[in-house]
């Protein structure tokens, strides 16, 4: 899809960094990290990925602001109006936590169901993602180390993977990649748990470090983080990563440890959050 003049304009004034166009296009008005001089090359070294099999979305047409490069060091970034093929599906969520203040007053009911529908979806979303088979995880970590290829590699944070049933995992926004970022690859296991469980299960930052949950949610959650962390982990030591790594990065994951869960009735969640929150639930 070509950016026309009337799409660039449109691009140049959207406040959000990504507009929908339809369902195979999106309109991006951002900065990339690479020089000008060096754009044409990094997006040439997404397409090559692409065309060679890595499942991640390209850009089709742009148009540079002028005058928009900033150079901080060694590290460029360039702005502009960007077309590029639309990532289908979902992704992990960045913000986990319920910030609670002990100085405000709160309807602990409203939380404790708005808590409770984040919880749902986030078991909801494990489950989702655990539809594919062991041949989908084998792919996106494939996909991850191989990008490396092309001298670009991901930028590890949950929202530039795409998730769906029929896609599998879809990489945006990658940013170069240098060979002195060799010893980040111990941390590659870490990033693709990241990507696919997020920062870990929603938890009220006032509840001490324990997550709460109720029993039946718990048990999806442990089936479904089970069943994913294996598919994983099968896919990396296909890949001979190293066991040391892969344990590593499992441990990193608080969200996943079990004894940072504490149980609780679905009927007392909201009293155990004032509780929690150094208050008595008022009626
Ligand atoms: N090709 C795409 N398909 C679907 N959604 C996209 C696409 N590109 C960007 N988005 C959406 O826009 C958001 C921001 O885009 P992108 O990650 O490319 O920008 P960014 O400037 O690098 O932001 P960040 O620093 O937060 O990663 C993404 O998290 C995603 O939700
Ligand atoms: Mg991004």
């Amino acid at each position: 899809m070509k950016l026309t003049d009337e799409l660039f304009e449109r691009g140049k004034s959207q406040k959000e960094i990504c507009t929908i166009i339809d369902d195979n296009y999106v309109l991006l008005h951002k900065t990339m990290p690479c020089s000008d001089q060096e754009l044409e090359q990094y997006l040439k070294n997404m397409l090559e990925a692409k065309r060679n099999g890595i499942n991640m979305a390209c850009v089709t047409d742009y148009k540079l602001i002028e005058g928009s490069t900033r150079t901080f060091g060694n590290i460029s970034y360039t702005s502009g109006v960007f077309i590029e093929e639309r990532a289908k599906g979902v992704t992990s969520s960045d913000n986990t936590a319920t910030y609670l203040s002990p100085n405000e007053e709160y309807n602990y009911d409203e939380v404790a169901n708005d808590y409770l529908k984040r919880l749902t979806e986030y078991v909801e979303l494990l489950e989702y993602r655990d539809n594919s088979t062991q041949e989908v995880y084998d792919k996106f970590v494939n996909d991850v180390y191989d990008l490396r290829k092309y001298n670009i590699t991901i930028d590890p944070k949950p929202l530039n993977f795409f998730y769906s049933k029929e896609d599998g995992y879809t990489l945006i926004d990658p940013i170069p990649w240098n060979n002195q970022g060799e010893s980040d690859l111990n941390y590659f296991p870490s990033y693709i748990l990241t990507a696919i469980f997020g920062y870990g299960c929603p938890y009220i930052s006032a509840v001490d470090s324990k997550r709460l949950i109720t029993q039946d949610l718990y048990v999806r959650f442990q089936r479904a983080q089970s069943s994913l962390v294996n598919k994983v982990v099968i896919a990396l030591k296909k890949r001979n990563v190293p066991d040391e790594d892969i344990q590593n990065a499992i441990n990193r994951m608080s969200g996943l440890s079990n004894n940072n869960f504490e149980l609780v009735d679905i009927n007392d969640l909201s009293q155990k959050i004032s509780e929690l929150n150094g208050k008595q639930k008022s009626l």
